[in-house]
């Protein structure tokens, strides 16, 4: 393997070195990334000083990549390109984000633990989130093992949630942040409309399940809403312990990496000044699941 590989916290994440995004990679270290990926859920990538084109051409090696133009509202102030997006305190002109406009209030909603793109069907399956402009002090991004949260789960209650499935969608997490449904146009509303997904997946390469759980998810299919809605605010507060978090403290030009299908995570709060870009790029799965 050309990788090496540093682990930073049990196989929650670890520090990969031997990748350098801007000169481009091969197929065979995208696969050596997928190995490591299937180890752990969350990969550190340091020192990768790269541009738009290179993170698209980075993203592109590990499936097809996700659009982020499906939600109109962001395009505005976030989107770059068709599947650049940026997670930040200010819009592309460099002013800070207004408080209360669409764009703050959808990004504040990050806060939630949240699986990216579980919103959709099929779903995104890894996020590759690049670090363009950090503050002096940058506040951390926490990563749950969702498959160390199954495993400690009781055998009753996994026999209990095993074949159950959720329904996600983007108005429900954002309704959370007093985003209603009218604050979207109809056209994000039928590009985002809400899926169903299993509650509990297994990861094709490691074959260890995992609970798939997200601020996105509102209900269980075929359950009383309340019901369902009370099981899974009892699994989110199982998974997000702190024995199955890892907290990133990010440092210039990092970029991280996470496996979507069997992790959850949250952006710590920011109100500070200074600026933070992150751009965010993912893929999706090939299949519904
Ligand atoms: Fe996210």
């Amino acid at each position: 393997m050309a990788l090496t590989v540093k682990a930073l916290q049990g196989d929650i994440a670890a520090e990969v070195g031997g990748v350098d995004i801007a000169a481009g990679i091969t197929p065979e270290i995208a696969n050596e990334i997928e190995t490591v990926l299937s180890k752990y859920i969350v990969i550190v990538l340091r020192n990768q000083q790269i541009n738009d084109e290179q993170q698209q051409a980075f993203i592109q090696h590990f499936g097809p990549p996700v659009k982020t133009n499906a939600i109109k509202e962001l395009e505005e102030a976030t989107h770059r390109q068709p599947h650049l997006l940026d997670i930040a305190t200010v819009d592309a002109q460099g002013k800070p984000l207004a408080d209360k406009s669409f764009i703050k209030l959808y990004m504040l909603a990050n806060q939630f633990w949240h699986t990216d793109g579980s919103q959709s069907q099929p779903p995104q399956r890894l996020t590759a989130l690049s670090a363009r402009r950090l503050p002096t002090v940058p506040p951390n991004t926490e990563y749950a093992d969702m498959r160390a949260a199954w495993d400690a789960l009781p055998a009753l209650m996994q026999e209990k949630v095993e074949d159950l499935k959720a329904q996600h969608s983007i108005a429900y997490s954002r309704a959370k942040m007093g985003l209603s449904q009218d604050t979207f146009s109809a056209e994000s509303l039928k590009n985002r409309p809400p899926v169903e997904h299993a509650l509990v997946r297994k990861h094709p390469r490691s074959g260890r399940k995992s609970l798939y759980l997200s601020g996105h998810a509102s209900h269980i299919v075929g359950w009383p809403e309340e019901e369902g809605r009370a099981l899974l605010d009892e699994l989110m507060a199982h998974a997000v312990q702190r024995q199955f978090v890892y907290a990133h403290q990010w440092q210039p030009n990092d970029l991280v990496m996470w496996d979507d299908s069997c992790s959850m995570h949250r952006a710590l709060p920011y109100d500070a000044p200074e600026p933070r870009v992150l751009r965010w790029s993912g893929v999706r799965e090939l299949q519904p699941v």
